[in-house]
């Protein structure tokens, strides 16, 4: 991201949003492919283990989940911005998959109640800007019983760590709305799903959740588990 991704005067945060990860989209592949190898390892995989049924990813970026789908999934993926998707559709394309690939605002999903049996979002509530929004979407769009997905880095355990990155994301946060010490777990919680799963990783740095929406609006409760 370059300082060039700066906010434009009256410019709404999806459009910036919008404008940076266009921006992003030709070098996103080769620079998140570091990070799988150093930060978030199996993380993919991990989602695409718990993922079935009618499977929504939101903010699918460039499709790297897609490999890792089971192969009866029936995937839709919703995505800002339009130079993600067409690298996310030519993946779909060359691992001869059928994909619905829609562009589309995580925090209004156009999609009616209770259409997927899992959503899936990876790496992108950290740079959504409202994630309390898209996360209450992504509640509205699951059948009762279904599944929430998630995988993020999020602020780390280690204080001098979260300090590093507390202070990276006065730059991110002005320069492309990156957020480095968001937690999505509290925001999961809020909404009122009940939280199955969760594992906390690379000190504290990454987080993946497993959360169900109940059957009923009033069955959920806060896990014991959850730190
Ligand atoms: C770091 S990339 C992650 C892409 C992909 N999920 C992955 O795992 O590689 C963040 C993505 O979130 C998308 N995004 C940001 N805000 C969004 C919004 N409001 N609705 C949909 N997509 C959004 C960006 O366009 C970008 O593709």
């Amino acid at each position: 991201m370059t300082s060039a991704a700066t906010r434009r005067a009256g410019e709404t945060p999806a459009a910036r949003q919008k404008r940076v990860w266009d921006k992003s989209a030709p070098s996103y592949d080769k620079q998140i492919a570091f990070f799988e190898k150093i930060q978030f390892g199996g993380g993919r995989e991990w989602l695409g283990e718990r993922a079935h049924g009618r499977v929504l990813e939101v903010a699918i970026g460039t499709g790297r989940n897609l490999p890792h789908y089971p192969a009866d999934a029936a995937v839709t993926g919703i995505e800002l911005s339009p130079a993600m998707l067409a690298i996310a559709r030519q993946r779909a394309a060359d691992l001869g998959r059928e994909v619905d690939l829609q562009e589309g605002d995580a925090e209004h999903l156009p999609f009616g109640d209770a259409s997927f049996d899992t959503v899936v979002c990876a790496l992108s509530l950290c740079t959504i800007p409202d994630p309390a929004t898209a996360i209450g979407e992504m509640k509205r769009v699951l059948v009762p019983g279904g599944r929430l997905l998630l995988l993020d880095h999020i602020g780390s355990t280690w204080p001098p760590v979260y300090a590093a990155q507390w202070f990276l994301e006065r730059i991110t946060i002005r320069a492309a709305g990156e957020h480095f010490t968001r937690r999505q777990l509290p925001l999961v919680q809020a909404a009122g799903f009940q939280v199955a799963e969760t594992e906390r990783l690379k000190a504290g740095t990454v987080e993946r959740i497993h959360a169900v929406k109940p059957a009923s609006p009033t069955a959920a409760r806060r896990p014991d588990t959850a730190s």
